[in-house]
């Protein structure tokens, strides 16, 4: 079977298209190659782990697209140009416009550090959601892949992972293990189904298709 082409949309460290690299690497991510990273950001260094690993790392400047549809047009054109099935925002940390989600609709996903619906939305990114989710006393946190619509972190949920807050966290440890124990493992796993195409969206429900039944479904 063809491979996906993937395209990961950054902004800042890249520890999670690190993670989608890692698992291009051992074998989890088989049905997909990553063939392009895009960040906002011109010294993100997400770039350069890209440009280390032989993937091709372009910038889109937000203020040089001059709107939010212009930015939005801009980051398709880069897509559209590199024929992407799969579009992952893995710590893409700024807000697109309407044209971009409808456009690439049911084929762009997101990782989220928090257990959405709770610490998500408009203001919730990076640190900012460990800090609210100390700050609230919640004794569960993690993280969600979700599919991607035009409302902020509203798309239909595709993977979830639950781990427990310490009573010594702080913003940064809670960061950290939500990174390894979840974030680093969910979002290959579910860059994988999606290039293998066993998610099935219906309305918001998203089902995992075992992978027989998705080979039945192929040879029928
Ligand atoms: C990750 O924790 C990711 O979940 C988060 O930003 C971090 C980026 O780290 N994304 C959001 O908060 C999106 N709302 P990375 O650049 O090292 O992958």
């Amino acid at each position: 079977m063809l491979k996906k082409r993937i395209a990961v949309l950054v902004s800042g460290g890249g520890t999670n298209l690190q993670a989608l690299i890692d698992a291009q690497k051992d074998g989890r991510l088989t049905s997909g190659e990553i063939v392009l990273v895009i960040s906002n950001r011109s010294k993100a260094y997400a770039l350069e782990r890209a440009r280390q690993n032989g993937i091709d790392a372009v910038f889109v400047s937000k203020k040089e697209a001059g709107s939010l549809e212009g930015f939005d047009r801009a980051i398709c054109a880069v897509l559209d140009e590199y024929r992407i099935d799969l579009v992952i925002l893995a710590g893409f940390l700024t807000i697109t416009g309407e044209y971009f989600p409808v456009r690439y609709r049911d084929r762009i996903i997101n990782i989220h550090p928090a257990l959405i619906p709770a610490f998500c939305g408009k203001g919730f990114y990076g640190l900012h959601v460990h800090e609210a989710a100390l700050e609230y006393g919640v004794k569960l946190t993690g993280a969600t892949v979700h599919f991607v619509n035009e409302i902020p972190d509203g798309g239909a949920i595709i993977l979830q992972k639950a781990i427990p807050v310490l009573d010594d966290d702080t913003p940064e440890t809670l960061q950290q293990r939500v990174m390894r124990e979840c974030e680093w493992q969910l979002l290959p796993q579910a860059a994988e189904l999606f290039c293998a195409g066993r998610l099935k969206i219906e309305g918001r429900h998203v089902k995992i298709l075992p992978e027989s039944e998705h080979v039945m479904e192929e040879n029928q």
